[in-house]
């Protein structure tokens, strides 16, 4: 059995939570302060639904604040990418040489600043194309079925922690381990930088990007550029295919971001098209069509009265 912290009690920390209790693992929620440690002690503990919503089985999980002493073997971090830092500072004190700690977020950044901020810790970044969403607090509902790649953020090509993918798998998380995780999350990154922003600037589903088409290949090609300056020549050999094909895979999809502004929530834009910005100009790699892009993208924000970065 083993021992797992989960910090972001959210969409996919609750989904995360419940399915490794299923399996009889030591579970523990690390909530934000008292408040939250109330509002969760009040519920029937984390909820967990089918798609449908037909089902919903409850799991008692315990839960703690930051400040607990207990050290933490598995961390799985499970918030948005700009609170990631914040949140991993609260319990950095409690991760030893032997920790390991899973990076849920989406977009790039969030996770070398963390690697960064634990250069002892083992810290493993995960790329995942499952769907889960709130239908309250605590419940989470099991939106789409999905994979989860998962990899060393620091490329030293080491096997997998002992059992890990195994007792993911076992838990009903389906997973898969990688020693190229940035080619993933770069790849998922350049297909956002072009999906997301525009399905939010046009309003609109995946599917009907399919009438901007000079737009989203002239963007597919500043970003091949900027993916070749950045190391990653696979993903840019078929970057344009691979944006079309889940422009028309899933057409009727609202992308992350533009159900983030329909729900006057922040976005993690920063972590996105921000990121890709930052890293053009970091490696001198104009990409003008992506930064005005960016500038769109903020000012539709800005005019929602949601942050910017
Ligand atoms: N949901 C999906 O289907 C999905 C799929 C693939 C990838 N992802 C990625 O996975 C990440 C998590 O997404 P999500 O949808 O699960 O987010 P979410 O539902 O917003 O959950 C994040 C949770 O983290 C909590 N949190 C933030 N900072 C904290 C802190 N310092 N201490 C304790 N709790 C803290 C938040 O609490 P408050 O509510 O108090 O802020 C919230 O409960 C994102 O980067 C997302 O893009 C999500």
């Amino acid at each position: 059995m083993m021992t797992w912290h989960i910090l972001g009690a959210g969409s996919l920390g609750c989904l995360w939570a419940a399915r490794l209790a299923t399996q009889k693992h030591r579970v523990q929620l690390i909530l934000r302060d008292n408040a939250a440690l109330a509002r969760y002690q009040a519920t029937q503990g984390i909820g967990l639904s089918d798609a449908q919503r037909q089902h919903t089985t409850y799991y008692p999980i315990a839960a703690q604040l930051a400040s607990d002493a207990q050290p933490i073997e598995y961390l799985l971090l499970a918030c948005k990418a700009y609170d990631a830092q914040t949140a991993v500072s609260q319990v950095a004190q409690r991760l030893t040489t032997n920790s390991v700690v899973i990076l849920l977020q989406n977009g790039l950044g969030s996770q070398q600043a963390i690697q960064t901020m634990l250069p002892q810790v083992r810290c493993l970044a995960a790329s995942s194309t499952e769907g889960a969403y709130l239908a309250e607090p605590f419940h989470s509902v099991f939106a789409g079925i999905g994979h989860t790649v998962l990899g060393d953020l620091q490329p030293n090509a080491q096997a997998a922690p002992a059992n890990l993918i195994e007792t993911l798998n076992t838990a009903h998380i389906p997973c898969s381990w990688t020693n190229q995780i940035a080619q993933d999350l770069w790849r998922k990154l350049a297909i956002n930088c072009v999906i997301n922003p525009l399905t939010v600037i046009y309003n609109c589903n995946n599917g009907a990007l399919s009438a901007y088409p000079e737009q989203v290949n002239t963007l597919c090609a500043e970003l091949q550029q900027l993916l070749h300056a950045a190391g990653q020549p696979t993903t840019a050999s078929d970057l344009t295919e691979r944006v079309w094909h889940v422009i028309n895979s899933t057409a009727a999809n609202s992308s992350s971001m533009r159900q983030d502004v329909h729900k006057q929530r922040r976005s993690e834009i920063s972590f996105i098209t921000g990121f890709a910005c930052a890293q053009s100009l970091a490696l001198e790699c104009p990409t003008p069509a992506l930064h005005a892009l960016h500038q769109q993208l903020q000012n539709m924000l800005h005019a929602h009265g949601l942050p910017t970065t």
